[in-house]
C-alpha cells in the first residue's frame, strides 16, 4: 500500500537503493529535496541524516528558509516490501506557499517515482495522499505542473482532478481544487 511517511534514517539502505536509480535520469531527483544540501547529492548514510535533518527544518514553517525556498512538507513514498519493510518508492514534495517562479514551474507538489516501481499506480496514490495532508494546511487548491512532453505526469494530475489552466514555455499549470 502507498503511503507517505516522513523521511528517517532507519530507512537508509531504501532509500539509497532508491536515489541509486535515479542514476541515468538527467536532472535533479523530483521532490528528493536534495537541494537542501549544498553540495552533490550521495548515498551514504552521513548524507542521509543531513538530508533528514535538513528537510525537518524545511517543514517548520516558524523558521527562516535559505532564500529562495519556501517551507515544505518532503516525504519519501513506500510501498511494502515482501519481508513487511516499508520499501521506498519514491518521494514527494508539498509546498507550503508559492513564489513567483513556483507559480511558473513546480507549484506546490512535486513528485518522482523510482523506475522499477513505475506503472503501479504510486504517484496517483502519493498525489491523493497529499492533497489530504494540503486540506489540513487550508491551502484550498493546489497548482501542479509538469511539461508538456511527460505525458505520465499530465495523466496523474488529470486522474487526481486537476484543471488546465495554460501552458507557459512548455509547462503545463493544472489547479486541483481541495
Ligand atoms: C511521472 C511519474 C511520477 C509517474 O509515476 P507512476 O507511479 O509510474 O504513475 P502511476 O502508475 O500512478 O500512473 C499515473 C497515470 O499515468 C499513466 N502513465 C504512467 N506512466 C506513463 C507513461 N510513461 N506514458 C503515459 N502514461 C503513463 C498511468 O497509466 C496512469 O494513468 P491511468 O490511471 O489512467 O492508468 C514517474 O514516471 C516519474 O517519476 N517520472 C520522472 C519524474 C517526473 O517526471 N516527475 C514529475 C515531474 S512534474
Amino acid at each position: 500500500m502507498t503511503a507517505l511517511v516522513r523521511p528517517t534514517v532507519e530507512l537508509y539502505d531504501t532509500w539509497a537503493a532508491c536515489v541509486g536509480e535515479f542514476e541515468n535520469e538527467p536532472g535533479h531527483i523530483h521532490a528528493s529535496a536534495t537541494w537542501l544540501i549544498d553540495r552533490e547529492p550521495e548515498t551514504t548514510r552521513e548524507y542521509c541524516a543531513e538530508l533528514v535533518a535538513a528537510i525537518e527544518a524545511n517543514a517548520d514553517a516558524s523558521r527562516v528558509q535559505p532564500e529562495g525556498i519556501v517551507p515544505a512538507d518532503t516525504y519519501w513514498v513506500t510501498d511494502d516490501g515482501d519481508d513487511g519493510d516499508r520499501v521506498v518508492v519514491g518521494f514527494l514534495q508539498l509546498r507550503h506557499t508559492l513564489t513567483e517562479r513556483l507559480r511558473e514551474i513546480g507549484g506546490h507538489v512535486g513528485y518522482s517515482i523510482r523506475p522499477s516501481y513505475r506503472r503501479r499506480g504510486h504517484a496517483g496514490r502519493a498525489l491523493r495522499l497529499s492533497m489530504e495532508r494540503a486540506r489540513d494546511l487550508d491551502l484550498g487548491r493546489l497548482l501542479v505542473t509538469c511539461h508538456d512532453d511527460n505525458p505520465a505526469s499530465a495523466r496523474t494530475i488529470e486522474r487526481a482532478g486537476g484543471v488546465l489552466e495554460d501552458t507557459r514555455n512548455g509547462v503545463r499549470r493544472y489547479w486541483i481544487d481541495l
